[in-house]
């Protein structure tokens, strides 16, 4: 019978990053021991003394103590949440890591810790990374070293520590054209908990989430947070520990029978994004921006400014007929639109949602000479082409379900689930990928498009491939492995990854494309809570954030153009109503917002973003800065979301800016919030809609006090520059 092996001399192994640090005990007959991530430690500030020699086996315990570890596993003294479950036939139902080495890559930034259990002859590799942007990059490897087949139900992409004073967990739910909905719950001694099982990213699980401290704020204070880079099934879950501390884990969800692997194979988890800030929230979101920006695989290597959109979904539906297409384009090129987006309605027997999804070429009749006439067309009015495709997807009624029924993700004896009339293809099967592949080459080889807004309107269900085995995560894979085939054969390409609005919208599916569609609501109210919730984990450049017509199409809200245009104009703006129709008045005032965002995109895409105001007392006043990190020049976008409960308006704190230096403040919005259609127009707004700012204010001052705010109607916007003029 085994014993534990002595105590081994421990190492300590750190990793550093600007403003966090990870420590980690090492020893080799063992998984490394969690002992530190939180705020920045000195360089070679190590623990006092391993972690079991101070602390005495309590009372009615165990006397092997079993400390949290980098990859814990059920069965064999530890009770909190396994990075592992696996078994083979039922048996060798728990792990344990008997032998550790570490290999360093780069000292102090990077490390693959390979785990060995002889005993149930498996092999884990953590590989652990934290970059300058203190963001800490986990992901796992497990090899089957043994005979049998080895049944994986869960192997976390990482397990990290959280402090005993973490407070609160800040997850998000949702819905169609309601996304990033927040949900705050207080942690405690009971598991929290969240899982998806849609096989996308999903609505209503977005996969991450935030913890504070006590103290903590937007601006403030230690928080930290995590995001799976999957578009799939996810789950996480936050567990209290005997020792007062907390432990995260965030992985992907498998189906049952998911993962069997055979003798020699292997199983890859995706990445966990996790990450610690001490200033607060905004901070966590700059550390955030920061490393998707570095992923992000834009042709050439660089992002382009981000060309404004015209999107005709809401304009024009299936109802394509060319001239109004056309006339709609000419409407959009003469707001000053980069790129015009052809959405859905476009391919052979596309006039509803029920049919032709799979058939991918132009309806003859509405397209009778196919689609580069109209691309030639938007191409000589200044614009880029763009296209809407679902390739995923197929309809029961088209030409490719009738000739390959068996295309469709299927389980024997079960009926196929349509959810907007349609079913989900197995991408995974080779000749269904070369399909796809060939079908979206054909166009893109044939028409001059840009741009594809790349959709996925389903959840998976009866998700069996041809051998009656879950195909959630095989869906994942070859999803990444369609977009990078047509991202190699047409390398400028750019592509957005929409999901009936922000369904899909993670950093797994932005190393494959360039912007996400956020949701598919265009009511700037809503928009103000969707948005916000995406700036946590995603920079404001890849959020598409469109002008929608007012009423909303998706809430039926009235909403003026200036708040609808003041909203939209951080994110990658778009427009997507029918500019053909508006008021001569009402295009000229859309065009001077999509001048203003011309001139301000490179501010707002390039820098951190502060949000701010989500506080009771904050009278439902929500701004957002977009500015470099020296604050020498900010952009600030003011929201006022309710009626105002004051007489005077607040002056608004901005405690980004510094302290000892001079700013001028400028208004820069372009039409002025609508006081106008109040029948009272009364003086006091119309006073606000000509503020008189002060020449110059003390960053001190702003910070401390305020900057005035004129009264402003429920729902309207205000934009500002701060420029640092001294010191
Ligand atoms: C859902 C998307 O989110 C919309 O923007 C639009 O493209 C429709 N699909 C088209 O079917």
């Amino acid at each position: 019978m085994p014993t534990h092996a002595p105590e081994a001399s421990a190492a300590f192994t750190a990793l550093h990053g600007t403003h966090s640090s990870v420590v980690l005990e090492v020893r080799p007959h063992e998984a490394p021991l969690w002992r530190y991530w939180g705020p920045r430690l000195p360089d070679h500030c190590v623990p006092l003394a391993p972690l079991r020699d101070g602390r005495a086996i309590p009372p009615s315990s165990m006397e092997f103590d079993q400390p949290l570890t980098v990859a814990p596993t059920f069965g064999v003294g530890w009770y909190g949440q396994s990075a592992l479950l696996a078994h083979r036939s039922g048996r060798q139902f728990a792990q344990q890591f008997t032998a550790c080495r570490i290999e360093t890559l780069v000292t102090g930034q990077n490390m693959a810790i390979h785990l060995t259990d002889s005993v149930a002859q498996l092999r884990l590799v953590l590989h652990m990374a934290l970059d300058a942007h203190d963001v800490l990059q986990l992901r796992s490897e497990l090899f089957n070293d043994g005979a049998d087949v080895l049944d994986v139900q869960w192997l976390a992409a990482g397990t990290v520590p959280l402090p005993g004073d973490a407070q609160a967990v800040r997850s998000y739910t949702g819905q169609w054209a309601h996304e990033f909905q927040l949900q705050v719950d207080a942690l405690s001694r009971s598991l929290w908990q969240r899982e998806n099982r849609r096989g996308r990213t999903s609505h209503d699980s977005f996969p991450g989430a935030v913890v504070t401290t006590p103290g903590s704020t937007q601006h403030t204070g230690t928080v930290y947070g995590a995001h799976l880079a999957w578009s799939g099934n996810h789950r996480q879950a936050m567990e209290w520990l005997h020792d007062g501390q907390y432990h995260w884990q965030m992985g992907e969800w498998l189906a049952p029978g998911e993962v069997r692997l055979g003798a020699g194979e292997s199983l890859q988890t995706p990445t966990l994004f996790a990450s610690c800030a001490t200033t607060g929230l905004n901070g966590l979101a700059a550390n955030f921006h920061a490393t998707v920006r570095s992923r992000l695989p834009w042709p050439g290597g660089r992002m382009r400014p981000r060309p404004v959109h015209l999107n005709t979904w809401e304009a024009v539906y299936f109802d394509h007929r060319t001239d109004d297409i056309r006339a709609l384009a000419a409407a959009a090129a003469s707001v000053g639109v980069e790129r015009f987006v052809l959405d859905d309605g476009w391919f052979q027997g596309r006039h509803s949602d029920q049919t032709a999804l799979g058939d991918w070429w132009p309806d003859a009749a509405k397209y009778p000479h196919g689609l580069q006439p109209l691309a030639s067309y938007v191409n000589e009015l200044g614009m880029e082409f763009g296209l809407w495709v679902e390739p995923e997807m197929v309809n029961p009624d088209s030409q490719l379900f009738r000739t390959h029924p068996d295309w469709a993700l299927q389980l024997e004896g079960r009926p196929l689930l349509t959810m907007r009339n349609q079913l989900v293809l197995d991408v995974a099967r080779p000749e269904v990928a070369d399909h796809l592949f060939t079908q979206l080459h054909t166009l893109l080889s044939n028409v001059s498009i840009a741009y594809l807004k790349w959709d996925m309107n389903r959840d998976l269900t009866t998700a069996g491939d041809a051998l009656g085995r879950p195909a959630y995560r095989s869906f994942v894979h070859a999803l990444y492995a369609l977009l990078d085939r047509v991202r190699t054969a047409h390398p400028r390409l750019e592509i957005e990854s929409c999901a009936s609005g922000g369904a899909r919208l993670d950093m797994g599916v932005l190393a494959h494309t360039h912007r996400v569609w956020t949701s598919d609501c265009n009511d700037a109210l809503s928009r103000v809570s969707i948005q916000r919730g995406a700036l946590q984990f995603l920079p404001p450049e890849i959020l598409g954030a469109h002008i929608g017509p007012a009423p909303a199409h998706t809430t039926g809200r009235s909403q003026s153009l200036n708040f609808r245009a003041g909203v939209a104009l951080s994110g990658h703006l778009g427009i997507e109503a029918d500019v053909r129709h508006m008021s001569d008045e009402e295009r000229m005032a859309l065009g001077r917002w999509v001048g203003l965002y011309k001139q301000l995109r490179n501010r707002l895409h390039t820098g951190q973003v502060w949000l701010g105001g989500d506080d009771e007392g904050d009278d439902g006043v929500l701004w957002q800065a977009h500015g470099d990190a020296n604050a020498s020049e900010l952009l600030l976008l003011v929201y006022r979301t309710t009626p105002t409960s004051h007489r005077n308006t607040p002056p608004l704190r901005l405690p980004m800016l510094r302290p000892a230096a001079l700013y001028t403040i400028e208004r820069l919005d372009p039409t002025p919030p609508d006081w106008t259609s109040s029948p009272l127009n009364d003086a006091a707004l119309a006073a606000g809609a000509q503020q008189v700012l002060p020449p110059t204010a003390h960053g001190a001052w702003l910070a401390a006090v305020g900057l005035p705010l004129p009264r402003m109607n429920a729902e309207s916007a205000l934009i500002y520059r701060l420029l640092l003029v001294a010191p």
